[in-house]
């Protein structure tokens, strides 16, 4: 039988709550498809920081290394200064195990969930892929003369050829698995290249990297918007998006967007992915510190994450079932919205989905 170690860090605010829901799905599955999950939990989170002043020693993250995958819940806290948990969990994670792809879908299961007028499922099915390891996000920068009226603060955006290259090239590879699962007739696979190359000159490295592994592909068409025109696209002709790669900063940005299309945050899953290596899977939004503890968050996002986190281990069949079984209660009706106004439970949605999956 097929064994696989999962670190599990549910973390701070409704994280903990969404997490128990996506587990109790993976329970379901591996007992249906006949795998074992042996599950390691991990503290980490403001709310342990809080009490113990301690954040994720470098040791862990070797630790990390030796897991299958991670599933992430949530981090942050009120309480803590913002960031200081965050960067140590989340980027700690992306940069040490240098998860450099952020994997992003965007689809829309059921017309009702859209806040866009007459938007259809067919609509809205594109996956971003993230830069997640450089950009902005690097930590290069600093205060100087910090709290005089001289202060200056800076922040270095870096962008390498490697970090691009493998980055565009992951977006193509998907696109073309994209292009074959949709077959003949259909209309060809596309990666479109997101960036603002016209105000940020030195963005011309993700250009040229483009063009560079493009050749690779020539059966996949290639599109460019800059980051703002995405964003009014993203609304008025989201249809026109397959597979875009950007970078981190704007793959942040536009994935908050792209969650509100496919109808809120709280269904939106995310990969971090490091091919061939440990990686870690978690819903896009937050702690949501206001809805912790009541048992009305949405726990579609982490559960998706769950799915997607089966995919990267090789369980398709597993991961398919999940999705299925979501897809048929968001299209049915039966789960009315994906935010806490849906009148189900985080519990009772959880509940839903593995009696879904077990009767079909
Ligand atoms: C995300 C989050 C994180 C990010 C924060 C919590 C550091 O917004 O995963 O999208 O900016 O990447
Ligand atoms: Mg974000």
């Amino acid at each position: 039988m097929k064994r696989y170690t999962i670190g599990v860090i549910a973390g701070d605010g409704i994280g903990p709550e969404v997490t128990r829901e996506g587990l109790k799905v993976l329970d379901t599955v591996s007992a249906l498809e006949g795998f074992q999950v042996d599950l390691v939990e991990y503290p980490y989170s403001g709310e342990y920081y809080l009490k113990t002043k301690e954040l994720v020693p470098e040791r862990v993250i070797d630790e990390w290394r030796t897991l299958d995958a991670i599933l992430l819940g949530a981090i942050g806290h009120p309480d803590v200064e913002p960031g200081l948990v965050e960067r140590s969990v989340i980027l700690g994670l992306r940069f040490g195990l240098d998860l450099y792809i952020n994997l992003r879908p965007i689809k829309l299961y059921a017309e009702h969930l859209c806040p866009l007028k007459d938007k259809k499922p067919e609509d809205v099915d594109m996956v971003i892929v993230r830069e997640n390891t450089e950009g902005f996000y690097a930590q290069i920068g600093g205060h100087l003369k910090r709290g005089t009226p001289d202060e200056v603060a800076t922040v270095t955006g870096v962008y390498t050829w490697k970090g691009c290259e493998r980055a565009v090239r992951y977006a193509f590879e998907l696109a073309r698995q994209r292009g074959l699962a949709r077959g003949e007739g259909a209309p060809p696979p596309r990666v479109t290249l997101v960036d603002k190359a016209n105000a940020i000159r030195p963005h011309d490295i993700w250009t040229r990297a483009f063009a560079h592994v493009a050749q690779d592909f020539p059966e996949v068409e290639t599109d460019h918007a800059y980051v703002d025109a995405c964003c009014m696209w993203m609304i008025k002709n989201p249809d026109w998006f397959d597979v875009v790669v950007t970078t981190n900063l704007f793959g942040d940005i536009v994935t908050d967007l792209g969650a509100m299309i496919q109808g809120g945050m709280g269904i939106a899953a995310s990969g971090n992915i490091h091919p061939g290596q440990t990686s870690m899977f978690e819903p896009i939004h937050g702690s949501a510190p206001k809805h912790a503890g009541k048992n009305t968050a949405c726990p579609l996002g982490a559960i998706l994450a769950v799915s997607m986190m089966l995919e990267f281990l090789g369980e398709q069949s597993a991961a398919a079932r999940i999705e299925a079984a979501v897809s048929h209660l968001l299209g049915s009706g039966a789960i009315p919205a994906v935010d806490t106004g849906s009148g189900i439970s985080t519990s009772q949605m959880g509940d839903m989905v593995v009696r879904q999956i077990q009767a079909s």
